[in-house]
């Protein structure tokens, strides 16, 4: 085993799906619900944004009924007691990483609990429903939306998660299926930036071919008994 000092974690839906949060992609998960051009794109802001802003109010205010896991506490340990770098890309949009106390936490496709101002571009702390259009905290302006990245824009701080990835001797994914880039690409380029790789979800990924090994099961058991050992290394 290399000698692993920086580590990158990209996570997906699957860590928080045991929290009773749905994922996207797995039966009945919120694209069997709802069409993503639909909910999930600039256009469909522009065409029905009643419909968009619904469909975010009601997200954030269930993931604010939930709790963190055995993964995301197991996680938050690491982020506590691993001396080495260490960052955690999480594609979710909910806080569940940071409520288990995890702090080198970067949110690539947004958050739920912010709220964007498109009149001064600022983002601002918010729990509650948008769709009565409330005015921004910054510029009183009533062009708040979701601050989530939408399918055809460009995921968020980019520059540091490739700066992590260069350095990075263990690339570890969890809970994703491999199905959407820039992230879904992040294997490759750890591979050859020449980090080790390791994949843990609760099936194989669309990517699972690309990682030196593979674990299935589910997130709590798989990244509770990982992080024990990565931390008796
Ligand atoms: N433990 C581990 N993995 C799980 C669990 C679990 N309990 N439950 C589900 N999974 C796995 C599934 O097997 C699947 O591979 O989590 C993955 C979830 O995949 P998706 O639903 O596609 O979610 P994700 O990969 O995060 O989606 C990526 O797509 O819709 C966009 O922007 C959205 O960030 C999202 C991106």
């Amino acid at each position: 085993m290399k000698d692993i000092r920086n580590i990158v974690i990209l996570t997906g839906a699957g860590v928080s799906a045991e929290s009773g949060i749905d994922t996207f992609r797995d039966g009945g998960g919120l694209w069997e619900q709802h069409r993503v051009e639909d909910v999930a794109t600039p256009e469909a802001f522009a065409r029905d944004p009643d419909l968009v802003l619904r469909f975010y109010d009601m997200r954030r205010e269930a993931i604010q009924t939930k709790e963190p896991n055995a993964a995301h506490l197991a996680l938050a340990r690491l982020d506590r007691e691993w001396e080495g770098e260490l960052l955690i890309v999480t594609q979710n949009v909910d806080d569940l990483h940071e409520r288990a106390g995890a702090k080198r936490v970067l949110h690539m496709h947004g958050e739920h609990l912010n709220a964007w101002c498109t009149a001064c571009d600022v983002r601002s702390p918010w729990t509650g429903p948008l769709l009565d259009r409330p005015a921004c905290p910054e510029c009183g302006a009533a062009e708040l939306r979701p601050d989530i990245v939408w399918f055809g824009e460009m995921p968020y701080r980019m520059d540091e998660i490739f700066e992590a990835l260069e350095q990075a001797d263990l690339f570890v994914s969890i809970g994703t299926s491999g199905a959407v880039y820039p992230a879904a690409g992040f294997v490759r380029n750890a591979r050859e930036f020449g980090a080790e790789t390791l994949e843990l979800n609760l099936e194989p990924s669309q990517g699972t071919a690309w990682f030196d090994e593979a674990r299935h099961g589910p997130a709590t058991a798989l990244v509770s008994a990982w992080v024990d050992e990565v931390l008796g290394l």
